[in-house]
């Protein structure tokens, strides 16, 4: 299997590659002064299996765009299979029609994906909170990897939180709160969340119930897929102080830290952030290569 890396996820495309034994694939991607992409791939692909590692964040259209041009330079150049490597898959949040007309994102994106010549997929903590699984939202066979138990491993190693208290922020939030939770022998519970979101608004107003007062003096440790505004986190690391919490740490698989989100949870209380190198940040301390290697290794 070749092992290729997009312009999103060169350094996780090397880690995967030598978690496999191997030197990554060779591409060139370059940008003209229009801004248009020059893009060539070194490597003999004819009737091999590779390996396209592209994170779609941040930029995601950008990103999402050359994806589509290396698979389809990967079908045309005979690749046996190709296998779409998106950690942080844009849009999943998109995935119902709360208002009419509003487009289906991540259905839309899906088919694009398929369309490019995409023949299987893996993605790592996927949000799709409403289909419930990734395969749902592809024709093509498509499977959810989770980076909760290798961030429960390092709050284990690094973090050793005292009499701790795995939470999720909000009901979704509790299945990777349980896998912490199982990592660090300890308990854990979930919030309760309700958005309320305007029509014509993208912003919402948050409102979170965060159960009887089991807190006091325990180290809290959250566990959710992502921080995009902090503000779930900020609103809940807020009502375990206030109900006695000691330290607070704060897992998550995606960082997508809009601007003010780290300083926001920390003015929340929270002493730590670790998140993973499905979006390269500050805070992208544990890398999801092992579990994405792993998952290569055995299909
Ligand atoms: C929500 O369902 C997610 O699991 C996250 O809790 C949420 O997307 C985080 O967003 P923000 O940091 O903007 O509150």
């Amino acid at each position: 299997m070749i092992v290729l890396g997009g312009s999103a996820s060169t350094e996780l495309a090397d880690k995967v590659a030598k978690e496999l034994g191997q030197k990554p694939g060779r591409i060139e991607v370059k940008k003209f002064p229009d801004g248009e992409r020059y893009i060539r791939i070194h490597e003999e692909v004819m009737g091999q299996d590779v390996a396209l590692i592209q994170s779609l964040y941040k930029t995601p259209d950008d990103y999402i765009f050359e994806y589509m041009v290396i698979a389809d330079t990967l079908r045309d150049m005979g690749a046996a299979n190709i296998i779409g490597v998106t950690p942080y898959l844009a849009y999943a949040r998109q995935d119902s029609r709360f208002y009419p007309g509003e487009a289906l994102t991540s259905a839309s994106l899906a088919k694009m994906l398929e369309a490019a010549g995409t023949t299987s997929v893996l993605t790592v903590d996927c949000h799709l909170h409403r289909l419930g699984d990734v395969s749902k939202v592809f024709k093509v066979p498509a499977r959810n990897l989770s980076a909760m138990p290798a961030l429960g491993q390092y709050a284990l190693k690094t973090l050793k939180p005292k009499n701790p208290i795995v939470v999720g922020p909000d009901e979704e939030a509790e299945q990777w709160a349980a896998v912490v939770a199982k990592e660090l022998d300890a308990e854990h519970t979930a919030f309760t969340k309700r958005r309320i979101r305007k029509e014509g608004e993208t912003e919402s107003k948050l409102e979170l119930d965060t159960g009887p007062a089991i807190f006091k003096g325990r180290d809290v440790v959250f566990a959710d897929d992502m921080i995009s505004t902090g503000g779930t986190i900020a609103q809940a690391a807020k009502a375990c102080k206030k109900k006695g919490a000691r330290r607070i740490f704060v897992l998550c698989t995606h960082p997508v830290l809009a601007e003010g989100a780290l300083k926001r949870v920390k003015a929340a209380g929270v002493l730590k952030v670790v998140g993973t190198d499905t979006i390269p940040s500050p805070v992208s301390t544990v890398s999801v290569a092992p579990v994405i290697a792993a998952a290569l290794r055995s299909r």
